[in-house]
């Protein structure tokens, strides 16, 4: 058996590892998306104090923190018994707002755009974010820019702009000032206008982008209020791979839809439906669930992706476009949450004073997909059993055989060229996949490419 191992592969979040099986013809018999670390905050935090949850969980991750956060403060919330205030609930909502707005632009910009607009067969040494910056300064600096928005919006309402911790059971620990709302005012306005700049170059993608790549043919899922976009409240939506929404849930019944399950050859979960179903999370679910994006600019650009890829769209490289129309909503989102003076309110917290109900399941929408913190506690408060379910782990069989698919596609005569090694880690990168997340991984941020080749 020959191996060729390609090494490394870039711009995703995390470690992870491909490996293909060519036959002595030298055709790809499989391919496989692996994960092979391991860290275990679903052990390590038994034993902790159910109100802690939200402030170590955002360990997990130093890309989508505030998304923990707010899932283990959600949990919290059930367990203390307590319903939020208004101004406390929307605070949690547009502390996710930053999250998106940082996390999206972040990937669009600086990790898939090089793909686009430097060509996907550009020398690896230019095909980055440096490379970006040198062909287009001005984009480059938007991305900056719109970052360093999300960044000081988290800031602003989470407390730190990396693991906030303002989210507590009962709402939040601290209000919005005025001043700092006027502030991230003008910012968010700002944003915005980079963010509408920026749909004139990402609909580009839209006409010759091959839909057929790495397409999985999936259930989804994610979270929409009465149909309309929302990351924060609503119901997460069961929606079949025909287009049918046919089931919904918001907490503990979590386990009457889904299951996770796991394979000798990843670290990393798999989760698929009860009824047997693998379903995908993230940008291209939620667009295919909802019927509106609940701001004008963001709808006017659903109706362009529509109009391009359908109304269910089952591809990989959509989840480019899928993720920068969601990056839009945010940045109108946060003008107008950030428009109302109520927003400054001092109604932020229900006190809480002790364990309510011994299990507390706190689901929102993190930039990657649905995200599942399920916490049973002791009567005095302490974790004894933890499941966390991350969105990377829910697309893990889409990234799988969407890897194979390309893989199929351009790998010659056991052969994997440079551009074709990138072909393949572009299908995974458009899944934005959160490996430290995923696997709570510790470790070096490439993936390696292993070809196997079978001897006779
Ligand atoms: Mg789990
Ligand atoms: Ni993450």
């Amino acid at each position: 058996m020959t191996k060729i191992t390609i090494n490394p592969v870039t711009r995703i979040e995390g470690h992870a590892q491909v490996t293909i099986a060519v036959n002595p013809a030298g055709e790809v018999e499989d391919a496989h998306f692996n994960v092979v670390e391991l860290r275990g905050f679903e052990k390590f935090l038994i034993g902790a104090e159910v109100e802690e949850a939200p402030r170590i969980t955002p360990r997990i991750c130093g890309i989508c923190p505030s998304a923990h956060h707010l899932a283990a403060a959600k949990a919290t919330d059930q367990i203390f018994g307590a319903e939020l205030p208004k101004t406390g609930r929307n605070l949690r909502e547009l502390l996710n707002l930053g999250q998106f707005i940082h996390s999206h632009a972040l990937h669009f910009f600086m990790l898939a755009a090089p793909d686009f607009l430097l060509g996907h067969d550009a020398p690896a040494e230019e095909r980055n974010v440096l490379g970006l910056a040198r062909r287009s300064p001005e984009i480059a600096k938007k991305a900056i820019a719109v970052r360093k928005f999300g960044q000081r919006l988290t800031e602003a309402v989470g407390g730190k702009p990396i693991h906030p911790g303002n989210a507590l059971p009962g709402g939040m620990s601290a209000p919005l000032s005025e001043g700092r709302r006027t502030e991230l005012l003008g910012m968010a306005e700002e944003t915005l206008r980079n963010a509408q700049e920026g749909w004139e170059i990402a609909k580009g993608f839209l006409d010759d982008m091959d839909t057929s790549i790495g397409e999985v043919q999936t259930a989804f899922l994610g979270i929409a209020d009465q149909g309309t976009y929302a990351t924060y409240h609503g119901e997460v939506q069961v929606m079949d791979s025909t287009g049918n929404i046919v089931g919904g849930f918001t907490g503990q019944d979590y386990t009457d839809h889904i299951e996770e399950y796991s394979e000798d050859w990843s670290y990393l979960k798999f989760a698929r439906l009860k009824t047997g179903d693998y379903y995908r999370v993230g940008p291209l679910a939620r667009l295919n669930i909802v019927q509106s994006m609940g701001t004008g600019g963001a709808d006017a650009a659903l109706a362009e992706y529509r109009q391009a890829f359908g109304k269910n769209v089952q591809g990989a490289l959509p989840y480019n476009i899928a993720r920068y129309i969601e990056f839009l909503a945010s940045c109108e989102k946060a003008v107008e949450m950030l428009s109302d003076s109520g927003i400054t309110g001092s109604d932020i917290r229900t006190p809480v004073t002790g364990v309510v109900h011994r299990r507390g399941v706190g689901i929102v929408e993190a930039p990657r997909g649905t995200l599942i913190h399920d916490y049973t506690v002791n009567e005095g408060g302490f974790i004894e059993r933890c499941n966390l379910i991350v969105a990377t782990c829910q697309n893990n069989y889409a990234m799988d055989r969407g890897v194979f698919d390309m893989a199929r596609r351009v790998v010659q005569d056991g052969q994997l060229s440079s551009s074709a090694a990138n072909r393949i880690e572009m299908v995974i990168r458009a899944y934005d996949p959160c490996i430290s997340c995923a696997t709570h991984a510790i470790g070096r941020m490439p993936i390696d490419i292993e070809v196997i080749r079978q001897c006779r």
